[in-house]
Formats: C-alpha cells, sequence, structure tokens
C-alpha cells in the first residue's frame, strides 16, 4: 500500500507528541495535557497504523503490548551485573572507606554518588543507535531473560533516546519498580473487581517483568530509575557518575531525583540517615542506599571481588518484611462494637519495632490469606502504618493447623454477635457493653479528645471492672475518695486524677465533638464541622445534606453524624456533660473569612508542633484546598523535615515552599 506523505507525517509527528507526553507524565511528573487529550492522540495514531499498516514494535501504540510469547529467550550479558555488598551500621560503611583508601594507598577525600537502593528488579536496556533494542533481566548476573516485549510497556522508558542518533551503543541498567500509589491503585481496583489482591510492590513489579503476555504488563504502571552504564561505544559520557546521571536524563532516560553526590564517608553517612527519614514520604519502597565512588577512573582501579565491585556499598534500612508464627488469634471488641481478629504473633523485629500483635480486620481477611493458627506469615510494617499479616507462608508445613473461628457471642458481655455490612460483624449490645464502654472512655479521655491526664488505659479497665464508672458522664463524678480506694492508687494519684478531669472542663468544642466518638469523625473532621457550624447545637441539627457541605465531608460520614446526634441517648449525654460543667469558647463562623479561597496547599514531611491532621482541617477551615500531590497548579508546599520527592518536585516547578514555623507565623497572622 502506497502510505501519502501526509500520513508519514502525522504519524510520525504524533510519535514525537505522544513520547514527549509520556516523558512529561512519567519522568518529570509534570503532564502538560489532560489525560483525554492524550488518550485523544493515541488513539489518531492506532487508528492511522492500522488503516495504512504503519504498526512498529517501536511505537507508542505498543505500550499496551504485543503478541504473547511461549517462553523466553535467554541474554548473555557482555558485561556482567554485578551485586552490591552490604552493611548495617555507621562503622561497617566507615571500615568499606578505609578499604577503599587502603587499596588506592591515599588518604584524598573522596567524593561519593549516593542513592537510594530502590526496593524493584535489575534490568539491563540495550540501546542501538538511539533505538531500545533490548531489554534483559539479571538472572544469574551472566545469563538473563529477553524482557524487550514487557520492558516496552513501560512509558518512562523511551523506545528512542534524544539526541542519540548516531552509529553508537549504550547499554543501561537501573531498577523498574512499582510506585506506591501505583500499587495502591492497583490492589484498589482488584478489591473492587474481586481479583486477586497483590501482596507487595516489590513482587508485583517482579511478576509483571516476567509476564509472557505483555498485554497483562501493561496493566501494571511500572516505572524505573537507571543507575549504572554497561556497554558504551561511539559516545562519549563523563568520567563521574553524578555527570553520567545527567546526561542519561538528557537522553530522556529516567533517574532518581532523590540522588545526590557527597564528600567523604560522614557525608554518605549524612545522606543514609535523612534518606532513612524521609523513607515513608517517598513515592516508592527502598529498602537502603547506595553509596558508590564517584570518578569512574577510580572505581576502575578498584576493581571487583566475585560477583560485586569494590567501589560501592548497600547500606541497608531495617526490613520492612519479616516472616514469624501466629500463636493466637483473639477478638476484640472495639468502641462502636465491631468485632476485630487479632493475631497474637511470635514477636518479630520489623519495620524498626518489635511486633507482637496485629489487626487482621476482618474474616474476610482471615479467608482471603487462607489464615489458621500456628501458620508462619510474612509480616509487613512499612513507614508508620500498623503492622499487617500480607501473606501465609508454606501452609503445608504447618503440622496442627486450627481453624480460625468467629465466636458466637460477644467475647465481653456474651451477648450476641451480628452480620454489620458486607464484612463486618458487631456486638449487639450497643454502650452497655463493657468492652465498649471501657474503649469508648478511653477514647474520650485521650490526648487529642478530652486530654484528662492520668486516666489511661488501665485505670478506665479498673474503673469500668469496679462499677464506679459506665459512661464519659461518670468521670466527673469521681470523688478523690472512690479513687483513692482503688488498688495501686494513693491519695496524691487520686486528688491528681480528679484535679485533671476537673481541668478537662475547659475544652474546645473539636476536641469536645472527637471525643464522643461519632463513627469516622476523627479530629480533623471535628475542626471541619466546628469551623463551618460554629456551635454543638447547628452540628447536631443539620441534616445529612447539609453536614455534607463541609469540606472533606461525604455522604457515609454525613448519615454517620446525623445518625449519632438523632439518638436521644447521645443528645441526653451531652447534656449531662455540659451540666457536669464541660465548656468551650464560642467560634464565631458569621465573621470567619476564607482568606484562603482558591488556593491549594500541600503537607509533607513530619510537622513537630501541630499535627498534620491538624494542620490540615485548619486550611481547609480558611477556605484553602489540601492536595496530595504537587503540580503547576500548588501554590504553597509546607514541607516539614524528612519532606522526599514532592519538595523535589516543588522545587523544580517553582512553587513555594516553606517550613513548618514559617506556617504557623502564616497561620497566626491570618488568624
Ligand atoms: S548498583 C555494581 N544502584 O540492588 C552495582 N543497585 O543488591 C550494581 N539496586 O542488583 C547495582 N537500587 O537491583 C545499584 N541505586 C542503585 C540500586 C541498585 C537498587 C538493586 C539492584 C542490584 C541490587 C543489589
Amino acid at each position: 500500500m502506497t502510505v501519502p506523505a501526509k500520513i508519514k507525517r502525522e504519524v510520525a509527528s504524533l510519535r514525537e507528541q505522544i513520547e514527549h507526553h509520556n516523558r512529561l507524565y512519567h519522568s518529570l511528573d509534570t503532564p502538560e495535557i489532560p489525560d483525554a487529550d492524550y488518550d485523544a492522540l493515541l488513539l489518531r495514531l492506532e487508528e492511522l497504523e492500522k488503516e495504512y499498516d504503519l504498526a512498529t514494535s517501536d511505537s507508542p501504540t505498543q505500550r499496551v503490548g504485543s503478541t504473547p510469547l511461549s517462553q523466553f529467550s535467554q541474554v548473555t550479558h557482555e558485561i556482567a551485573m554485578l551485586s552490591l555488598d552490604k552493611v548495617f551500621g555507621e562503622q561497617e560503611l566507615k571500615d568499606f572507606e578505609n578499604r577503599i583508601k587502603k587499596r588506592l594507598d591515599s588518604d584524598e577525600e573522596l567524593a561519593y554518588s549516593c542513592e537510594p537502593k530502590v526496593d524493584g528488579v535489575a534490568v539491563s536496556l540495550l540501546y542501538e543507535n538511539g533505538d531500545l533494542i533490548r531489554a534483559a533481566t539479571r538472572g544469574d548476573g551472566v545469563t538473563g531473560e529477553d524482557i524487550t516485549h514487557n520492558v516496552r510497556t513501560i512509558r518512562s522508558i523511551p523506545l528512542q533516546l534524544s539526541d542519540v542518533k548516531k552509529k553508537s551503543r549504550l547499554e543501561v541498567r537501573g531498577e523498574i519498580f512499582l510506585s506506591k500509589p501505583g500499587f495502591e491503585a492497583l490492589n484498589k481496583r482488584a478489591q473492587k473487581e474481586g481479583t486477586k489482591i497483590f501482596v507487595n510492590p516489590r513482587n508485583t513489579a517482579a511478576g509483571a517483568v516476567r509476564q509472557l503476555d505483555s498485554k497483562a504488563t501493561a496493566k501494571i504502571p511500572l516505572e524505573m530509575y537507571c543507575y549504572s552504564v554497561g556497554i558504551v561505544e561511539g559516545i562519549k559520557l563523563p568520567d563521574e557518575l553524578s555527570g553520567i546521571f545527567n546526561e542519561l536524563a538528557g537522553f530522556g532516560l529516567p533517574v532518581n531525583p532523590d540522588r545526590k553526590t557527597e564528600q567523604g564517608i560522614d557525608g554518605c553517612l549524612d545522606y543514609c540517615m535523612s534518606l532513612l527519614e524521609k523513607r515513608n514520604d517517598l513515592i516508592y519502597e527502598i529498602d537502603g542506599a547506595v553509596i558508590k565512588v564517584d570518578n569512574l577512573t577510580t572505581q576502575r582501579s578498584l576493581g571487583q571481588n566475585a560477583k560485586s565491585p569494590r567501589w560501592a556499598m548497600a547500606y541497608k534500612f531495617p526490613a520492612e518484611e519479616k516472616s514469624t508464627t501466629v500463636l493466637d488469634v483473639e477478638f476484640q471488641v472495639g468502641r462502636t462494637g465491631t468485632i476485630t481478629p487479632v493475631a497474637r504473633l511470635d514477636p518479630v523485629f520489623v519495620g524498626g519495632v518489635t511486633v507482637s500483635n496485629t489487626t487482621l480486620h476482618n474474616m474476610d481477611e482471615i479467608e482471603r490469606l487462607g489464615l489458621r493458627i500456628g501458620d508462619t506469615v510474612v509480616v509487613r510494617r512499612a513507614g508508620d502504618v500498623i503492622p499487617k499479616v500480607v501473606k501465609v507462608l508454606n501452609p503445608k508445613e504447618n503440622k496442627k493447623p486450627r481453624k480460625i473461628k468467629l465466636p458466637a457471642k460477644c467475647p465481653a458481655c456474651s451477648s450476641p454477635i451480628e452480620k454489620d455490612g458486607e464484612v463486618l460483624f458487631r456486638c449487639s449490645a450497643g454502650i452497655i457493653c463493657p468492652a465498649q464502654q471501657k474503649e469508648s472512655i478511653k477514647h474520650f479521655a485521650s490526648r487529642t479528645a478530652m486530654d484528662i491526664e492520668g486516666l489511661g488505659s488501665k485505670l478506665v479497665e479498673q474503673l469500668v471492672d469496679e462499677g464506679l464508672i459506665e459512661s464519659v458522664a461518670d468521670i466527673y463524678t469521681l470523688t478523690t475518695e472512690q479513687l483513692a480506694d482503688l488498688e495501686r492508687m494513693g491519695t496524691k494519684s487520686a486528688q491528681n486524677l480528679v484535679d485533671a478531669i476537673v481541668k478537662s472542663k475547659k475544652t474546645t468544642l473539636p476536641r469536645f465533638l472527637f471525643g464522643l466518638g461519632i463513627r469516622e469523625v476523627g479530629d480533623a473532621t471535628a475542626l471541619s464541622l466546628v469551623n463551618h457550624f460554629g456551635d454543638i447545637d447547628p452540628i447536631a441539627a443539620a441534616s445529612p445534606e447539609e453536614l455534607e457541605k463541609v469540606a472533606d465531608i461525604g455522604p457515609i460520614v454525613a448519615q454517620h453524624i446525623a445518625a449519632f446526634f438523632g439518638n436521644r441517648n447521645n443528645l441526653a449525654l451531652i447534656k449531662k456533660l455540659r451540666k457536669a460543667g464541660i465548656n468551650w469558647p464560642s467560634v464565631d463562623v458569621s465573621a470567619a473569612e476564607k482568606p484562603l479561597e482558591g488556593q491549594t496547599f500541600v503537607l509533607t514531611g513530619t510537622l513537630e508542633a501541630m499535627p498534620r491532621n491538624e494542620a490540615k482541617a485548619q486550611l481547609l477551615g480558611l477556605g484553602a484546598k489540601v492536595a496530595g500531590s504537587v503540580s503547576k497548579n500548588t501554590d504553597c508546599v509546607v514541607a516539614g523535615p524528612g519532606a522526599g520527592s514532592k519538595r523535589t518536585k516543588a522545587e523544580e516547578l517553582g512553587v513555594k515552599i516553606i517550613d513548618e514555623g514559617e506556617f504557623l507565623a502564616f497561620l497566626d497572622d491570618l488568624s
């Protein structure tokens, strides 16, 4: 078929535009056009390629996957793909530098390339004359598998390098990974569609790159960061890794924005510490840092051991997944009566803490995991997230498995258990169930709520068990004499507690509202409600529709709030508490301006003086929007210590960045 020149030009231009947008979207995270416009370009290209039979393997349309393979072919790496030695602490890293200096017979300060150790899959990409011609797994370092068909589906990997047209061969190596948001989105979809839940981003990425059917790979939003080069022919690259990274970025290859060049091993240690601090804020998972001698000539003179180079070292962070045994499963009754299975574990050090029990959420989760008592399981604790059982290991090796059964009666009060919604079970007794009483009192007294110092978990249990209190209102009737009679409580402590109880009466409405324990009303929602309505009576009188007008309140939360205030017992309780003397300063919403109306803020890093939730609620109250990611529409980023990629992106986009001190002063100025 003869193809008109006009069509050929359009196809070439579409391919160029699509690759340009792929790069903006995936590598630089700065999309210029809406997704729908991008889809339209792709659709037009697909139509033209079909009509004029113009499809080529390097066309961006092929990123959706091609015909399945029956097996992988083998690839021999011309230059072996080495592995890394690892250390776990400061002294070991210093020893690494000492060995290097000894070998070089020099005491001169060295520059190091410090990089996140991305937790994904190592791959090699081979470009000939600027075209991606082959992608391979590391395999055993000498022989890997040809995964070109899958790698072509990854949009941040250019099929052609920019500005590399002449006769050349360039092999870049790096890590293919799945970002944390990508992983969450996949699992959200899997949950909705009832398909298999993915265990963790790394395994998902590893599975995706080794698919015979690239259409399956294309469904996983994989990404890549390049961290080294192998074959380099016909291209002149700098003699420093830092310079090479800049050059690779110039070719359109994705490189890690969180890399840094440091002087001396102390600089590297600072890098490792700050990377560890911002680990949770990174949008990809890491298992450590990689420290490499920056100069390539020095690298060559250091050479390698059997499997790893002498010029690089992995500084490993605490593992976020470990295996342990489930010793038992108990059922706990929560503040609102929900029955939750909790696994008692053989204590295990994971993600930097010792974990000895963890929630299993509900019976469906137990079924999904196929969990039985005695099983060996993988426990994951990533960041500050609560530990989670993610997988049962070798179920056949559990010689005495015990099935986990939901109790027929509430473990706290023996009332019947009833089903609540799709997956939850609840004690039918309501607030008279002692477990529910205890949990709601603990919540009411907690620091974020009424902040009654000294009224902790153990004492609440004791007070309820002794029959001294049944509801939160009873707290305000406690006397020093009653308390002093309790075991392990002297007159002095009893007096202190009574003083703390009296002190708690002077509170704020958001604290009080939060303390009431309305389902799904956290401290930030409580603050938003107060900022919107000003006092408790209009909140209690509001319809679900009116409640939905409050920033961040959706239909479900609105229903919970309306149901709470629709219950006469709850209204009576509030009355009793106010009669006991609980009071708060009034909030004048009529005068409340919205000085930040139309502005978008992003909060990142650790905020020390003000919890992130509260900062968010204050911003919402002032009319601002609070977004989860930085874009060119962001007006201001509040960056606490450990701020990572969001801060970098704000810097790249020239978005205003302020620290917590400046933020607090800014709020002060507005109030
Ligand atoms: S350099 C000779 N840099 O870690 C140097 N590796 O445990 C070879 N990895 O197989 C690797 N991030 O899959 C290097 N910035 C980084 C890395 C990195 C992750 C992985 C890589 C390697 C493994 C070694």
